[in-house]
């Protein structure tokens, strides 16, 4: 397949355009300055350009766009960029699909979609919740509309944490249990959907390939409670965890709306959409997961 990827040089882009390479598929990649390898075509996604013969001949455009959303307090200039660097970018790009009659878009999204359905379990059918990750991933599929209209297979990929070892929440998490700082968030009884950084590989090229449309929850089988996260993540790491971090105090520091609707909403989320198209995790349970990339 010749397969665009934007967003190709994140945590998952750089991944999947390796897996693309060695699976022998052609890829472009579009970036926002300008091109400099054989393989790079330059975009502009404010300003609504690609570059001519970008998407000549692609059978699949992989959008993986959006800028960091990091642990800090969300002001109202920084909720603005994480939406405009997800829906603008969405919307060219589906946009260019329907014009050029690509039959296949993949965009990213997250479980952030949900919100907090409490011990609920949740699929693809789950309806948005209404904070403001939710309304934004709501707004985010819908930019994809353009393609869906004019008949490309649209798959939105509703990913949760990946762990990975080169980059994501494992991290600082990591930096925080090796000084001691490590515990749980809250009473710690929320579902935290995760998924291995190979799972959600093989995932994503599943959708390439498979026939699958509309949302994909990518998440590993068997979603943790956060007390439950914590206490694996402190055995596989030989640190102990002897702190809870109360809600007050997360609030205080991450603000209200990272906190409830990302910290402590509850998501148990289950890949209903994989599971039913045959897809096979290599990581269904969290500690063989951790211990594979810590
Ligand atoms: N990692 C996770 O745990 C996770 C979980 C759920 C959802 N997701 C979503 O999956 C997607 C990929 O995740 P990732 O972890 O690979 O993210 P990442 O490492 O932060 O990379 C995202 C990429 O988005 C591009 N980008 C950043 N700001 C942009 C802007 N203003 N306009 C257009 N493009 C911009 C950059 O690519 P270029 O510089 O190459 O253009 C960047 O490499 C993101 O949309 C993320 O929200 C990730």
């Amino acid at each position: 397949m010749r397969v665009v990827v934007a967003g190709s040089s994140g945590l998952i882009g750089t991944e999947l355009v390796a897996t693309l390479r060695r699976d022998r598929h052609e890829v472009v990649r579009l970036v926002r300055r300008p091109a400099t390898a054989a393989d790079e075509r330059t975009w502009d996604p404010p300003a609504a350009r690609i570059e001519d013969g970008a998407l000549d001949g692609v059978d699949a455009v992989v959008n993986l766009c959006g800028p960091a959303i990091t642990l800090n307090r969300l002001s109202g200039a920084r909720k603005q960029a994480i939406v405009d660097g997800r829906i603008e970018p969405t919307e060219v790009l589906a946009a260019a699909v329907a014009e050029h009659r690509i039959p296949l878009l993949v965009n990213a999204n997250a479980v952030g979609y949900y919100g907090d359905h409490g011990a609920a379990e949740i699929d693809e059918a789950t309806p948005a919740g209404t904070g403001f990750l939710s309304t934004m991933c709501t707004e985010w599929e819908a930019a994809t509309t353009a393609a869906t209209e004019a008949g490309a297979r649209v798959v939105t990929l509703r990913t949760g944490l990946v762990l990975s070892p080169r980059g994501g929440l494992l991290g600082p998490l990591r930096t925080l249990f090796s000084v001691m700082l490590g515990g749980r968030l809250g009473d710690g009884r929320q579902y935290m959907p995760w998924i291995h950084h190979e799972d959600e590989i093989a995932a994503i090229m599943f959708t390439l390939t498979n026939t699958v449309t509309g949302p994909v929850n990518l998440t590993a089988p068997n979603p943790v409670t956060n007390a439950e996260f914590t206490r694996v993540l402190a055995r596989v790491l030989g640190r102990p965890a002897p702190w809870v971090v109360p809600k007050f105090a997360l609030r205080a520091v991450l603000g209200t709306e990272l906190v409830d609707d990302a910290a402590l909403a509850s998501q148990r989320v289950v890949p209903k959409v994989l599971q039913d198209n045959g897809f096979k995790f290599e990581y269904s349970l969290v500690e063989p997961a951790l211990r594979s990339v810590l």
